[in-house]
């Protein structure tokens, strides 16, 4: 493993230290470097630095020119406007950085020098209920966010906090105590664990809910029997755990089966649902209460803030625990804050949750922090998600109205997925197992693309016509790019082979590719700051557009200028393969072979 510094990382240091020779008091000044159309990049740094060295920005600029040293690295830079460098990057740089990156399994990619542990609360759906879209985004976001998090470097621990605890239980328990074979599996559909187990599954459970809703609506005696159940539940009585867990272990067979077809893994420890903290709610409570952070207010334990008021202009609390003893939702995610930082020792928590709950976040950790239980070392964060709207622009539904279902969803991208690689397909002649592995790929590719590509707290139209389309910014897109890199490299002949020459000039189209490349772990490092994926998707598009505008423009195998150019342009079909194939499975895609 051997980290290669970004051409533009390299080329910053220079800048830096040409600026502080120019001017001794600019030390840790940012150069301001940019990719630009002019040159290669641009340092734009040197005008604030003018501004404050009460300087002529354009004669301060040329004495730092002067101050940059003529390397390998350099070809060329020029004073351009009122005083920004243009830098030219020298071609054999370019080639020789890359050959370094191809070397290297993780492609030059630096691991970070200071790792530390992240939690991510991603993928929570509910127990004994379907999953729908905006259990898709919180899963695919924080799938992509643990995967790029662990290439980093960094430990991550997932934990899918499910819903699965509350008086809903109380009435499902109620109701398998008076209707002991709702959940019994038929005999013969044995468990093979696949997309059927899975359907019967949430059939059976929602033909359990719908049941028992009917009744306890309509039956005043059921009502109290339920409430007394959720009692028992929270008492711990064995009986109704027992029950409980029938209905927790039933959901969790309907889970796996939509996670597979969403190729996401979950593993089974990481799964603490709301229920996981309920040992500790009694004495979170009594911590908040004994010191002064938490108030009793008309028999409920609140905490208060002076910047959340109601529309009223009455102060909104966080209410821990409600005047019938009760816990809700605060009080368990503050337990969950304790024990991932007192316990799992994390220095950063993630919450990939829908943005809606943005003042529910706000004040858990406001009031964590408060509590000592979030220190200054612990970075948390709320990553949040829009809403998936439908093709009128509002929040996606069924025909009649339901939310539509993940699964439904899902078999459906990959149908339009699998009609689109057919027709190649068949021409390359694929076989039908190939064409079908193929659909899920792309299919299940262009629904997380089209969320992943989304900017962070952003709706978006769920349009599959869209998303699986062979043009414009999809995986699709990407995915092709990848196999017709794969596809020169397979039709290389035997003195053919991918091998970089530093020696040769580069045209124009292969420099922006080779320029684009280099900044792949640059990329990575955005989305590792700032924890959002849309960055690494935008990079990808961009590498498998310069790739096809360089496969239009660089012949590559039939190259006039001679063997040592069809190897170079190899080498960079290789690299591009090697990184688009990365970069698309630390989002959780799929690159098929031959599409
Ligand atoms: N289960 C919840 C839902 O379906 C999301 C849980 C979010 N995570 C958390 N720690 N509160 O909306």
């Amino acid at each position: 493993m051997a980290s290669v510094p970004s051409l533009s990382a390299s080329l910053e240091q220079r800048v830096t230290s040409a600026l502080t020779a120019a001017v001794p008091s600019a030390e840790g000044v940012d150069p301001l470097l940019r990719r630009s159309d002019r040159a290669d990049f641009q340092a734009n740094g040197v005008l604030g630095l003018a501004k404050r060295a009460k300087a002529n920005p354009k004669e301060l600029a040329a004495q730092v020119l002067a101050a940059l040293p003529t390397d390998e690295l350099i070809a060329a830079v020029e004073v351009s406007g009122p005083g920004f460098l243009n830098l030219t990057v020298a071609d054999a740089a370019i080639t020789a950085n890359l050959a370094r990156r191809l070397d290297d399994d993780r492609l030059g990619v630096p691991s970070a020098p200071d790792p530390g542990i992240t939690v991510i609360d991603y993928a929570q759906p509910n127990v004994a209920k379907e999953m729908h879209v905006g259990h898709l985004r919180s899963s695919v976001i924080g799938d992509a966010l643990a995967k790029i998090l662990r290439f980093t470097g960094e430990s991550v621990v997932a934990r899918h906090h499910i819903g699965d605890w509350g008086t809903n239980f109380g009435m499902l328990v109620q109701y398998l105590v008076e209707h002991p074979h709702e959940l019994d599996h038929a005999p013969d559909t044995g468990g093979t664990g696949g997309a059927a187990d899975g359907e019967a599954s949430m059939s059976r459970l929602n033909r359990l809910y719908k049941a028992s809703r009917t009744v306890f609506d309509a039956d005043e005696d059921f009502k109290e029997r339920a409430r007394r159940r959720v009692v028992d539940l929270q008492a711990g009585d064995k009986e109704t755990l027992a029950l409980w867990q029938r209905l927790v272990d039933e959901s969790k067979i309907y889970f796996y089966s939509v996670y597979d077809k969403l190729d996401i893994e979950i593993r089974d420890e990481d799964i603490v649902g709301e229920s996981g903290y309920n040992d500790m709610l009694v004495e979170t409570c009594k911590l908040l209460e004994d010191s002064g952070v938490a108030v009793r207010s008309n028999g409920a334990l609140c905490v208060f803030f002076d910047d959340i008021k109601g529309k009223d202009g009455e102060p909104v609390p966080l209410i821990v625990q409600k005047a019938d003893g009760g816990f809700g939702y605060p009080a368990t995610d503050l337990s969950a804050v304790r024990d991932r930082t007192g316990n799992l020792h994390a220095t950063t928590l993630l919450y990939v949750v829908d943005a809606r709950q943005a003042l529910h976040f706000r004040m858990v950790f406001e009031t964590a922090r408060r509590a000592g239980w979030l220190t200054e070392e612990v970075v948390v964060k709320h990553v949040p998600f829009g809403t998936v709207l439908g093709k009128d622009g509002r929040p996606f539904k069924t025909r009649d109205g339901e939310s539509v279902r993940l699964e439904d969803l899902l078999d459906e991208a990959v149908s339009r997925a699998t009609a689109v690689v057919r027709e190649k397909g068949e021409k390359i002649g694929l076989t039908d197992e190939e064409i079908t592995a193929n659909g899920e790929q792309v299919g299940i590719g262009a629904v997380k693309y089209a969320d992943l590509s989304t900017s962070l707290g952003r709706d978006y139209v769920f349009d599959l016509d869209r998303m699986v389309s062979l043009n414009g910014d999809t995986s699709v897109y990407i995915q092709y790019a990848y196999a017709r890199s794969r596809s020169i490299l397979r039709k290389a002949a035997a003195g053919q082979q991918p091998v970089a020459h530093p020696e040769l000039a580069l045209a124009p189209a292969e420099r922006a590719l080779g320029l684009h490349l280099d900044a792949f772990g640059d990329a990575l490092a955005e989305v590792a700051v700032s924890y959002e994926p849309h960055r690494l998707a935008s990079y990808l598009f961009q590498l498998a557009s310069l790739y096809t505008t360089f496969y239009e423009q660089c012949p590559v195998l039939t190259a006039e200028e001679g063997p040592a150019v069809v190897d170079n342009r190899l080498f960079l079909v290789e690299l591009t393969a090697r990184t688009l194939q990365r970069g698309l499975g630390l989002l959780g895609i799929r690159t098929p072979e031959r599409l």
